[in-house]
């Protein structure tokens, strides 16, 4: 039994890019490994500072997640703030975490790129994903291609910490899906908040109809063969349809004679669909909130224990704990 841990920020409604890329996999690995999933708000904050739409996307999130078939008794499943024993391992780790090592991500440096001012938690966040990581002794971090230097440094912070103080910690290995790795959305470019392009796992139909036909196509006819491969319509259909009837489609771009309005059509069927068990689940914890909220207090109590522990040796190896003298 492995154990696998992720984290997602509950930043906004999420969509069905984080459903196949982070959300479905850990689902299912929660079977055969010990999983720790967990809704990251700490790390949302480095981007966005409203407490009330943080508060509203945590208890959500924890919503879809829980609809969507994680089980609070099998997995550990939490929200980071409830385990604060993160942000203390986080201190620390920062005093054995050179500045060179954090000016060299590329998350970071993309984000200065892009005009965004940074705070020093958006330069820090790397130490924290590492204390949420090491936290746990995890050994296998399923993540997107962009996260795998953030598991990198861990790795870094981890083995520079075991030099100096012995093995406490377990050094983790990023898991990165190829298969998913970009989903792309509605305009075509990859999936995300950032670009407002995404279809969100439990939209509404009429909304879930208006943003499938609006996936950006090229302009050939019906008739004209069209090329699978780079067609953003195309790589939705895939992930909903079975093989067979992928291999279907697969066959009729290449012939031609089918229009993209009728692929849309198809595709709008299968998004509906295929969330639609999830649906009843999703609204019965909707309106049972407080339920929501005691699964997610029973993972922390859960969790934290694991927390402690760690966080003991750590503070006995670096010589926090003067009162065992
Ligand atoms: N940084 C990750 C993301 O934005 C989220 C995250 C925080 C995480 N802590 C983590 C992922 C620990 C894996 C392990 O996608």
């Amino acid at each position: 039994m492995a154990r696998i841990l992720s984290g997602i920020q509950p930043s906004g409604t999420l969509h069905i890019a984080n459903y196949f890329a982070m959300m479905k996999p850990m689902i299912e690995y929660q079977h055969k490994n010990e999983l720790f999933c967990f809704l990251v708000n700490y790390h949302a904050m480095t981007s966005s500072l409203d407490g009330d739409r943080l508060r509203e996307n945590t208890i959500e999130a924890a919503i879809d997640f829980l609809a969507l078939g994680l089980d609070p008794d099998k997995a550990y499943f939490w929200v980071q703030s409830d385990v604060p024993e993160v942000t203390e391992l986080t201190w620390v780790l920062s005093c054995h975490t050179s500045l060179g090592l954090l000016e060299r991500s590329h998350s970071y440096k993309d984000k200065v790129a892009r005009g965004i001012v940074p705070n020093a938690g958006l330069f820090t966040y790397p130490v924290l994903m590492a204390a949420d990581i090491l936290l746990y002794k995890a050994e296998i971090i399923p993540v997107g291609r962009d996260q795998k230097q953030h598991v990198e440094i861990t790795r870094d912070i981890a083995i520079r910490f075991n030099a100096l103080y012995g093995n406490v910690f377990v050094i983790p290995e990023p898991r990165i899906s190829e298969e998913v790795a970009v989903i792309p959305g509605t305009d075509g470019q990859k999936m995300s908040k950032t670009y407002g392009n995404t279809i969100d796992i439990f939209e509404d139909e009429a909304s879930l109809k208006k943003k499938v036909m609006k996936i950006v196509t090229d302009s050939k006819t019906v008739e004209e063969p069209k090329d699978p491969e780079t067609c953003s319509l195309f790589a939705l259909y895939r992930l909903f349809a079975d093989t067979e009837r992928v291999e279907r489609m697969r066959d009729r771009y290449l012939k031609g004679g089918i229009g993209y309005g009728e692929v849309k059509k198809e595709l709008f069927g299968l998004i509906r669909d295929y969330f639609q068990p999830f649906r009843e689940r999703r609204d019965r914890l909707s309106r049972d909130r407080g339920e929501v909220i005691r699964i997610l207090k029973r993972g922390a109590e859960k969790t934290r224990a694991l927390a402690q522990e760690t966080l003991g040796q750590v503070k006995k190896v670096t010589g926090l704990d003067y009162d065992s003298i």
